[in-house]
């Protein structure tokens, strides 16, 4: 029998620096806790690039900065005890998860609010898609990122592929800012109807979960068409959208990979994303996959 051993938890930055003194390649999955099975798989990745002598390291911490007003930031799940189960089984060795406090000494820099504190300015990328929904939410999560990056100094970091997004700009930040770190992006971990794993899927009642597999659907009918050409992909992937009445679409985006904007015939093999926003009830869920032109 295999014997889980708990990771150690370090709350504060010192804690998180003695933890750490000599300890290998270092390899950083950062979350915002409510760990699941798309979390697990990432933390599989970590443990494989950080081999037996490497040390991977799980930051929790729920990011106020990243949340606009009228978001989930008070109900976001925290479920600690659970994460550090799952953080064991998947064999981390530690776990930072700090309070507010800790990451913001000097209060959370939230916009408009008087404060001298440096934040990250993202690029353009951070206007688009949800950056244009969540407006600030770019700058809170690259700040957060760059602190983490500072605390852990990892020498790779792991995200998922279900923030493409989110993903695109903390390369682009790791590349501008010659950070020297290794970003992995992990494809999407899914229920079996198609639906990606997310923290936020809890909040869906039985009705609400049904219809949210819709997201997916859609996701694959544009790839499904994509060789006919955007127009027809883009119909096909609103047409599921359109037949789920439990589903308000926020956006469908068909993009270069670059989440750039492709023409309505792209060369044939050409590779591109479909991107999708939706709320169901007071959820909103994203999702995306790749597309073959
Ligand atoms: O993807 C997330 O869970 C968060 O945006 C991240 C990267 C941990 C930053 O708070």
């Amino acid at each position: 029998m295999t014997t889980l051993t708990t990771p150690a938890v370090a709350r504060s930055r010192a804690e998180l620096a003695g933890l750490l003194a000599g300890r290998g390649t270092v390899v950083l999955v950062p979350t915002m806790g409510a760990l699941h099975e798309g979390h697990a798989t990432l933390m599989r990745i970590a443990r494989e690039r950080a081999g037996v002598d490497g040390t991977v390291v799980v930051s929790i911490f729920v990011n106020p900065l990243q949340f606009g007003p009228g978001e989930d930031l008070d109900r976001y799940p925290r479920t600690f005890d659970a994460d550090l189960a799952l953080a064991a089984a998947e064999g981390v060795d530690v776990v930072f998860a700090p309070v507010v406090a800790e990451m913001y000494p000097d209060g959370v820099p939230h916009e408009g609010a008087v404060s001298e504190a440096v934040t990250v300015q993202p690029g353009p990328l951070a206007d688009v898609l949800e950056g244009a929904s969540r407006p600030g939410h770019f700058r809170g999560v690259l700040t957060v990122v760059a602190k983490l990056f500072g605390l852990v100094r990892p020498d790779v970091a792991v995200f998922g592929e279900k923030d493409y997004q989110q993903l695109a700009l903390i390369r682009r930040m790791t590349t501008d800012l010659c950070l020297g770190i290794d970003i992995v992006g992990a494809p999407t971990d899914r229920e079996p109807d198609g639906l990606a794993r997310s923290s936020r899927n809890r909040y869906l009642d039985a009705e609400q979960r049904q219809q949210a597999a819709a997201l997916s659907r859609a996701l694959r009918a544009a790839q499904a068409r994509a060789s006919y050409g955007v127009p027809a992909a883009r119909w096909a992937a609103m047409s599921v959208i359109k037949a789920e009445p439990g589903v308000e679409l926020d956006y469908l985006a068909l993009t270069t990979t670059g989440l750039g904007e492709l023409p309505d015939y792209p060369e044939p093999g050409t590779e591109g994303r479909v991107l999708v926003a939706a709320r169901v009830g007071a959820t909103r869920l994203i999702d995306n996959l790749p597309l073959q032109f």
